[in-house]
């Protein structure tokens, strides 16, 4: 645990609440105090732009922040030119890591000439000892640091930076809370990412995951359906259920549930349309999710398949547990079970001792499986992880080739599976009117897919019938039947 703020010191503040709900909410009011005397001093509320770098969990959580900041009294807008930033970080590779420095420096130059600014970091990379040690020595205008355990405590912490002239860091280790009913607000009013457990417990020897998100905890059944149930009456009609590692959920609740009970309640909630989830570790996958997903009128057509790698010899250094010849039976098992899925993955290339061999094994299984969409990735050394240590590090001119090879079969085999579908009716959610082409939408198929059609404002957040009329590469060009 590193910080330098000790809550015990403010002993100011008469009757906190007890309670770690009614505390933040306690800490929003007195939020909203200082952001009435700051729009004074300013002449304008003031405005907050927040960040996000990294997946749907810190997509999630950046909602969690927005919503407080909200409440609070901040107008939230997209320009870094504001008076409070925050970047919420993601480490899982270094360019991720290497992105926010970038950035940071341009963000001095705002707060130069802007004295109100304060500058706030949350998120992966700041669970890292070494991040917060380069942050204390040469980013000394950061005004506040926590990470990912502890965001739940973001309006006490923001309360304090106030206050504060010097950089404000709370981080914790772990935790074992979760923290219910804090304000969030949505990206899309019409769908929405939905935590159902957090932390990772497989320690893949490449991923710092593990280690930044702590143990893997699950949240009540009933706290995830009684969410689930306020967003649909708020009008959400797709969800996207989110862990590390969904197929493990439940396994350390009080009563013990599998991943594939749960989908069975939600699937009973009405008005709720789409059900997605992310991520599938194939070694936990079981059969009674395939025949759950098989039955359901809700679950979409995609699952995320992480294959990291088609080589024997690699998946056992990379600690997956599962081998090609599972990966691969398993991947089958389920086109036959649900022929119309759309199977995703996600591959690194480069992880220490592959050889030209290894990306070989691999590519044989993009060819085997015919991946619907793959995400290839560059082995990313991070720090404190068993591959990091590992002394075969594979030189970069030879990562390079094989990934430039791998992600050519990746596109040409997607091409493929995704045109499949010319001339084919669906049923699209539509997201977005698009910004580049005036007149048209984008809507996403059950199976992921996206398709642009003519069509306007009043379709956003609607499921509307598509003939999928061109392919074009990985999306469709259609319209409205
Ligand atoms: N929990 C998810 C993955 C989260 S990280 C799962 O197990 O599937 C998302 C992806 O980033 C991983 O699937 C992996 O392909 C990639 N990744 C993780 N660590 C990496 C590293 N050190 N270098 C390169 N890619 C990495
Ligand atoms: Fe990382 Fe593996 Fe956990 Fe996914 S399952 S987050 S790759 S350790
Ligand atoms: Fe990145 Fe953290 Fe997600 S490291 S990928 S933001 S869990």
């Amino acid at each position: 645990m590193i910080k330098n703020f000790d809550p015990e010191k403010y002993v100011d503040l008469p009757q906190i609440p007890g309670d770690e709900t009614k505390r933040q909410y306690y800490f929003i009011e007195q939020c909203k105090k200082r952001v009435v005397e700051l729009t004074e001093t300013l002449g304008h509320a003031p405005t907050c732009c927040v960040t996000t770098f990294g997946c749907q969990m810190n997509a999630r959580d950046s909602e969690k922040l927005v919503g407080i900041l909200k409440q609070i009294g901040y107008e939230i807008i997209e320009d870094e030119n504001a008076d409070f930033v925050i970047y919420n970080t993601c480490t899982v590779r270094d360019n991720a890591n290497q992105k926010v420095y970038g950035r940071l420096g341009v963000l001095n130059g705002y707060k130069k000439k802007n004295p109100h600014m304060k500058i706030a970091l949350c998120g992966c990379m700041m669970q890292e000892q070494t991040v917060i040690e380069k942050l204390q020595k040469s980013y000394r205008f950061v005004d506040l640091i926590f990470g990912t355990h502890n965001i739940f405590k973001f309006a006490e912490l923001l309360y304090r930076t106030y206050d504060s002239k010097e950089m404000l860091i709370d981080i914790w280790k772990d935790t074992d809370q979760i923290v219910e009913d804090l304000p969030v607000e949505r990206k899309y009013s019409f769908k929405s990412g939905i935590n159902i457990m957090f932390g990772c417990n497989n320690f893949c020897s490449y991923c710092i995951v593990p280690y930044v998100r702590g143990r893997e905890r699950s949240r009540e059944p009933k706290e995830i359906i009684r969410e689930i149930e306020q967003l649909v009456a708020d009008g959400v009609v797709e969800i996207m259920l989110l862990g590390q590692n969904v197929n493990s959920y439940g396994k350390n609740l009080e009563n013990p549930m599998s991943f594939a009970q749960l989908l069975e309640e939600i699937e009973k909630i009405d008005g709720l349309e789409r059900i997605r989830f992310m991520t599938s570790h194939p070694k936990d996958l079981s059969e009674e999710l395939i025949q759950v997903m098989k039955r359901s009128k809700k679950i979409c057509r995609h699952l995320h398949l992480p294959l990291q790698s088609g080589s024997d010899r690699i998946l056992k250094a990379m600690n997956r547990r599962y081998t090609k010849e599972q990966y691969i039976a398993l991947a089958n098992h389920i086109r036959q079970e649900i022929p119309d899925i759309a199977i995703t993955t996600d591959i690194i290339v480069g992880f220490p001792g592959e050889t030209p061999e290894d990306v070989e094994e691999t590519m044989d299984v993009i060819r085997k499986v015919q991946y619907d969409n793959a995400f290839t990735f560059i082995y990313s050394k991070r720090t404190g992880t068993p591959a990091a240590a590992m002394e075969n590090q594979v030189p970069e001119e030879i990562v390079k080739e094989g990934f430039d090879k791998v992600l050519k079969l990746v596109q040409e085999t997607a091409q493929k599976r995704v045109s499949r579908y010319q001339g084919q009716v669906m049923s699209a959610l539509v997201e977005e009117v698009n910004e580049s082409e005036a007149g048209m939408v984008t809507g996403r198929l059950s199976n992921n897919t996206l398709v642009h059609f003519p069509g306007g404002d009043e379709l956003v957040g609607k499921i509307v019938n598509v003939s999928l009329d061109e392919c074009h590469g990985f999306y469709y060009i259609g319209r409205q039947v």
